[in-house]
């Protein structure tokens, strides 16, 4: 067995895609907030530490081969503040997965993080990341993409992230690819329910919304193949029939959530819906006594679920074959 220590777990994404192999077990996982460790808790056998990353000791992790985790990206993406690492609220957690793996070495570490990560002040900042990692012994052993969900998990979001993979060992390194692309079979019409009425509250009706907003939805939501979204006064329809990028501050407001026309009306995707759409499987379960801008936000913030898993299993091969 593999095992596996997560840090940022927040719903569990990238635990999901690393356990699709029967390979690996999750030793460890940590997560601060109380939210998404109730979720992720309903779904997985093992126990969330809930403490700050700061407040955790390296010896206090029990052994682990693979360290992975889909640092926090506010201070990265476009759609945050774009001041990197100085950032004093996110900025400084790369170096606190940094801290544990300069000591514990493990045998990969798997990053995942937004594209913009790779452009982000002219490139300084994944220089930085890049750097450390080669410092802490992982030079010319690194491998990083930037791959589509919809090229590269067969589900249907618009969802470019960078996947950065880092061997300790050079035979491990050799063996390993990253995923090739695969067709997109699967459409929203496989992730979204559209034959059956869903609760009241997820319709525009009239006289719930302003109702120049709900004329400009009923006009422009032409089409049931594909997701449309309400931009403060406009409404944009995804031309590729695609999920857009499900973001963190789909939460708020509930503003930025996608919209989709069915026969019962036009409505927005529920929560569990945004989880289809990052490929989480049927059997996931969210907590019922949570708020639904909790659970958008945390489907926004996770990860395409098939993408993880596809990288996964070629780290595993890559370590199964010189285990032989
Ligand atoms: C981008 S999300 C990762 C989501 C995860 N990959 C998933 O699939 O759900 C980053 C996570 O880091 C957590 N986080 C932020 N600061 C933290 C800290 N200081 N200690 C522990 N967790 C933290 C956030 O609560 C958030 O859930």
């Amino acid at each position: 067995m593999y095992k596996i220590c997560s840090l940022f777990a927040g719903v569990g994404g990238i635990d999901l895609g690393f356990l699709s192999n029967k390979k690996c077990k999750i030793v460890y996982a940590n997560e601060f907030d109380p939210y998404a460790v109730k979720t992720y808790e309903k779904n997985f056998k093992n126990k969330v530490d809930c403490r700050d990353i700061h407040e955790v000791k390296c010896n206090e992790i029990p052994d682990f081969d693979i360290m992975v985790g889909g640092f926090p990206c506010t201070s990265f993406s476009v759609a945050g503040y774009r001041k990197g690492f100085d950032d004093d609220r996110t900025g400084d957690l790369f170096f606190e997965m940094e801290r544990i793996f300069k000591e514990r070495k493990p045998r990969v570490i798997f990053l995942e993080n937004v594209k913009n990560l790779v452009g982000h002040d002219n490139g300084n900042t994944f220089r930085v990341i890049i750097d450390r990692l080669e410092k802490a012994g992982y030079k010319n052993k690194i491998s990083y993409s930037v791959l589509n969900a919809c090229e590269y998990g067969n589900i249907p979001q618009n969802r470019e992230r960078i996947y950065i993979v880092a061997f300790r060992d050079v035979q491990d390194y050799e063996k390993f690819r990253m995923p090739m692309p695969i067709l997109l079979k699967k459409t929203i019409k496989d992730i979204f329910d559209f034959d059956n009425k869903v609760e009241d509250k997820y319709y525009y009706n009239d006289g719930k919304y302003k109702q120049e907003m709900i004329d400009m939805l009923k006009k422009d939501m032409d089409d049931d193949k594909t997701v449309y979204q309400w931009r403060r006064k406009y409404v944009r329809k995804n031309q590729s029939n695609l999920v857009p990028t499900l973001t963190a501050n789909m939460g708020e407001g509930g503003h930025n959530v996608p919209l989709i026309k069915t026969k019962y009306g036009i409505r927005k995707l529920k929560p569990i819906e945004c989880f289809y759409a990052q490929g989480y499987p049927k059997n996931y379960v969210l907590p019922e006594d949570m708020s639904d801008a909790r659970l958008y936000k945390q489907a926004g913030n996770s990860v395409a679920v098939p993408v993880i898993e596809r990288i996964a299993n070629n780290i595993i091969n890559a370590l199964k074959a010189n285990d032989k």
